[in-house]
């Protein structure tokens, strides 16, 4: 899948821009605060209908403006229009100019792999960001997980809400607790079997493509679940164990909602002992792995989105991360620093420079 041309009318910084992008690899540079992260933010945006900044709505209008218009024509078997209306009432989406009634039904037509450096995270958070992160990708190739997930999160709420219910009046039928937590358990069963499935495709390729970029073996991501190795009895049996602090808390403190992934380096927790690079270059990693599950899930490449991919990672790192990048995925990377690039002789691609929302320079390099 590539995205071949983007029109932007009133986005963030861009009041018009329109560019055509290199099938293979497209280099944006400019200066800090230029526009680089808004224009890969946009092709985000026509893929999923929203940003990946933790923003409002409304920052994504450019200042001043009461509507912004996204739109892109992308390549997979054949061309597609798309097009992200955004306004202060709300947003529409189009395929091919016709209007799409629910973004439901538009969301993940554009696959799409991005790193960020917001994306460390993914690593420094607490589990919950892990668990969205891990939610989202796999909403993308599986909507019963989305919609299974929907309605644990609703029988989650009312066990807990019957749990208080049973704390305050002691008369309560244990039986109605019973109902909610088999139910519980049956779809948490579903999305901790997909989970597990995620993290062992991730693992498939995490450890391997770290090597290469670090030099270092032994990186692992690990699935941390209370279901891990139960049967639906056993997990239940726990759930009858824990009653009296889920009773005393008026809270279910078994389940997937608890969940973790973890990354390992030759053993140690990468949280607690990993250095910013290496966190760094475990996210890369990972982001590189997702790729290649997109490729096994959907037959094809997503596009490949590194924004500020350079800072704070040393030359060879950088060469190793280049090395790895395939002229069969569309990759787009931004820097402040173009020198950075100067050993990529062995790619075609194209450079765009950046200053204030506009670009002032485009180039086309052939293979060297
Ligand atoms: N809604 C908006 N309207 C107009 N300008 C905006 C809007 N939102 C952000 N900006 C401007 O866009 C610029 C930031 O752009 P962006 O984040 O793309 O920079 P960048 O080139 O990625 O910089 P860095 O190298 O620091 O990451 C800032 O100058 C900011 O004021
Ligand atoms: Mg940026």
């Amino acid at each position: 899948m590539r995205i071949d041309f983007l029109k932007l009318i009133n986005f963030r910084n861009y009041e018009r821009l329109e560019i055509s992008f290199h099938p293979h690899l497209n280099l944006i540079y400019g200066p800090n605060g230029s526009g680089k992260t808004n224009l890969v933010e946009a092709i985000y945006v026509l893929a999923l209908t929203r940003s990946f900044r933790l923003v409002g709505e409304r920052t994504l209008l450019y200042d001043g403006v009461d509507a912004s218009r996204i739109e892109g024509n992308v390549f997979l078997k054949s061309n597609t229009n798309y097009c992200v209306y955004l306004s202060k009432e709300g947003k529409k989406v189009k395929i091919n100019h016709n209007n799409v009634a629910r973004v439901s039904d538009y969301i993940s037509k554009i696959t799409i792999v991005l790193f960020h450096p917001d994306d460390l995270r993914f690593i420094k958070d607490a589990p919950s960001t892990r668990r969205k992160t891990l939610n989202i990708s796999i909403s993308l190739t599986d909507i019963t997980y989305l919609r299974y997930l929907n309605q644990y999160k609703i029988l989650l709420k009312q066990r807990n809400s019957y749990l208080k219910q049973m704390s305050i009046n002691a008369n309560s039928s244990c039986q109605y607790l019973d109902i909610l937590t088999e139910k519980l358990v049956d779809y948490g069963m579903y999305l901790y079997q997909r989970r597990k499935e995620f993290v062992d495709s991730i693992s498939k390729y995490l450890g391997n493509i770290f090597e290469k970029i670090t030099g270092m073996s032994d990186l692992e991501f690990h699935y941390i679940s209370h279901y891990e190795h139960l049967s639906r009895e056993e997990i239940l049996a726990l759930y009858q164990k824990n009653f009296d602090r889920d009773l005393r808390l008026s809270k279910t403190n078994i389940g997937i909602h608890m969940d973790d992934f973890k990354f390992f380096l030759q053993g140690k927790d990468l949280k607690e002992y990993g250095s910013e690079g290496q966190q760094k270059n475990a996210i890369i990693a990972y982001k590189f792995s997702e790729l290649e599950i997109f490729k096994d899930l959907k037959g094809s490449y997503p596009i490949f989105i590194l924004d500020d991919l350079f800072s704070e990672l040393d030359k060879e790192k950088v060469q190793n991360i280049l090395n790895l990048l395939r002229s069969d995925v569309q990759t787009f990377i931004t820097t402040t620093d173009l020198e950075r690039f100067v050993s990529l002789n062995d790619f075609s691609y194209k450079s765009f420079h950046i200053t204030n929302g506009k670009i002032v320079e485009e180039s086309e390099h052939e293979r060297g």
